[in-house]
C-alpha cells in the first residue's frame, strides 16, 4: 500500500513538472510568435489630400474605432488596464518626431491597417486590423489622409503587457493575432453605393467582427480580460439580442446612447465613443444587414 502511495506521489509531482514545462514552452512559443516575420505582398494605396477625402477620413476615424484607442487627436491611450496584469496602450499615430508612423510610406499604412503587420514585418497584437481589412481603397485613402493631417503631438510608442497565461494561450493558438485571422491574398472590397442597403450594411459591419466574430454570433472575445462580458449574438439564433431591437429606431438609439430599450446600460466594451458617430445611413444599413444573417447559437463563431 505504502509503495502505491509513493508511486502516486511521484506521478503527481511528475505531472506538475510536465505541466509547468508545457506552460513555459507555450509562453516561449508566444514570444516567438510575436517576433515572427509575416511575409505578405502589400499593394500600396496612393496618398490623397483633397477636402472631400479629409472629411470622409475624419468620419471614418471617428466612427470606426480608431479614436477609441488612439484618441481623437491620435496621441494613443490606454484601453486595457486589467486586474490580471494585462495593460495595452495604443501608440501615437500622429507624424510627430520619433513617432511610429513618422517614416511610413504608402505601403506601410496598408501593411499595418489592412494586414496587421508592422513595417518590420512583425505582427501587431492588439490592433484589430481584421476589422479594417475589408475597407475599400477610396475609404482607406481617405482614412490615411486624415490620420496624416493630424497635428503632431509628442505621444509615446505602444505599450503591450500580457499576463503569462495570455501569452501561453497566444503561443498555442487559442488567441490569434489579426495577421493570423486575415486572408492576406483577398483583394480589397469593391465600392458599393453608400445607402441604407444590405450590401452597404455588410461592408460597414466588418468593423464589428473582431468582437462579435466573423459569424456575428458573439461569445467571449479571445484575449480580453476575464471580467469583460462576452459579445452579444447578433444573429437571430438562440440567445440573440436582436428580438429587443424589433425596429431600426430602437437599434439606432442603443448605438447612439449605449442604452437598451429598457434603459439599462450596455457594457462599455462596446466602443460607443466611436459607434455613436456612425451616421443614419450606415446604421440603417447595418441593421438591414443584421436582419439577413443566418441563425446561429450564441458563441458559434
Ligand atoms: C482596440 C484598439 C485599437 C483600435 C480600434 C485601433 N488601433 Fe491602431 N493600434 C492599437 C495598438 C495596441 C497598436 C500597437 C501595435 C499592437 O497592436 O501590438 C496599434 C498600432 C497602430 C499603428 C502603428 C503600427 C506600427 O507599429 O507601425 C497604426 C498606424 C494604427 N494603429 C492605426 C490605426 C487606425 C487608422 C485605426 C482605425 C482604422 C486603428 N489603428 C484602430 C490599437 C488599436
Ligand atoms: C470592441 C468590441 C466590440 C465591437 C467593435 C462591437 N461590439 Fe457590440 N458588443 C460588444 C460586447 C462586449 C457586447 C455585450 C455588452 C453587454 O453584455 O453589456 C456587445 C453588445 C452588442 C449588442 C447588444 C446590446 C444589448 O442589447 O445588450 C448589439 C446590438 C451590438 N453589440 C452591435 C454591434 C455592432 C452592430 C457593431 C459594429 C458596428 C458592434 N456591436 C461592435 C463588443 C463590441
Amino acid at each position: 500500500m505504502k509503495k502505491i502511495l509513493k508511486i502516486a506521489a511521484i506521478a503527481g509531482v511528475a505531472l506538475i513538472v510536465v505541466g509547468a514545462l508545457a506552460f513555459a514552452g507555450a509562453v516561449e512559443f508566444g514570444d516567438r510568435k510575436l517576433r515572427r516575420y509575416v511575409d505578405i505582398r502589400v499593394v500600396p494605396v496612393p496618398y490623397v489630400k483633397d477636402a472631400a477625402a479629409l472629411k470622409l477620413g475624419k468620419y471614418l476615424f471617428e466612427s470606426r474605432g480608431c479614436g477609441e484607442c488612439h484618441g481623437d487627436d491620435g496621441r494613443g491611450i490606454v484601453f486595457i488596464d486589467a486586474a490580471n496584469g494585462m495593460y495595452v496602450k495604443a501608440p501615437d499615430i500622429t507624424g510627430g518626431k520619433g513617432g511610429v508612423v513618422s517614416d511610413y510610406n504608402e505601403g506601410d499604412w496598408v501593411r499595418t491597417i489592412r494586414h496587421g503587420v508592422n513595417p518590420k514585418g512583425h505582427p501587431l497584437l492588439a490592433m484589430p486590423s481584421e476589422d479594417y481589412n475589408r475597407m475599400n481603397d477610396a475609404d482607406f485613402a481617405a482614412l490615411v489622409a486624415y490620420v496624416r493631417s493630424l497635428a503632431p503631438v509628442a505621444g509615446e510608442s505602444a505599450i503591450v503587457r500580457l499576463p503569462m497565461l495570455v501569452k501561453a494561450l497566444y503561443g498555442v493558438g487559442t488567441i490569434k493575432d489579426a495577421a493570423e485571422k486575415i486572408d492576406h491574398r483577398r483583394p480589397p472590397s469593391q465600392p458599393v453605393a453608400v445607402a441604407a442597403t444590405v450590401e452597404h450594411g455588410a461592408y460597414v459591419a466588418t468593423m464589428c467582427v473582431g468582437c462579435h466574430g466573423p459569424t456575428f454570433a458573439g461569445g467571449r472575445i479571445p484575449g480580453t480580460p476575464p471580467e469583460r462580458p462576452p459579445a452579444a449574438n447578433l444573429t437571430p439564433g438562440e440567445g440573440s439580442v436582436m428580438p429587443r431591437y424589433d425596429t431600426v429606431e430602437k437599434f439606432v438609439a442603443m448605438m447612439r446612447t449605449g442604452r437598451r430599450p429598457d434603459a439599462t446600460e450596455v457594457n462599455k466594451v462596446m466602443p460607443f465613443m466611436s459607434l455613436r458617430n456612425l451616421n443614419d445611413t450606415d446604421l440603417n444599413a447595418v441593421y438591414a444587414y443584421l436582419k439577413t444573417l443566418a441563425p446561429r447559437k450564441v458563441a458559434e463563431r
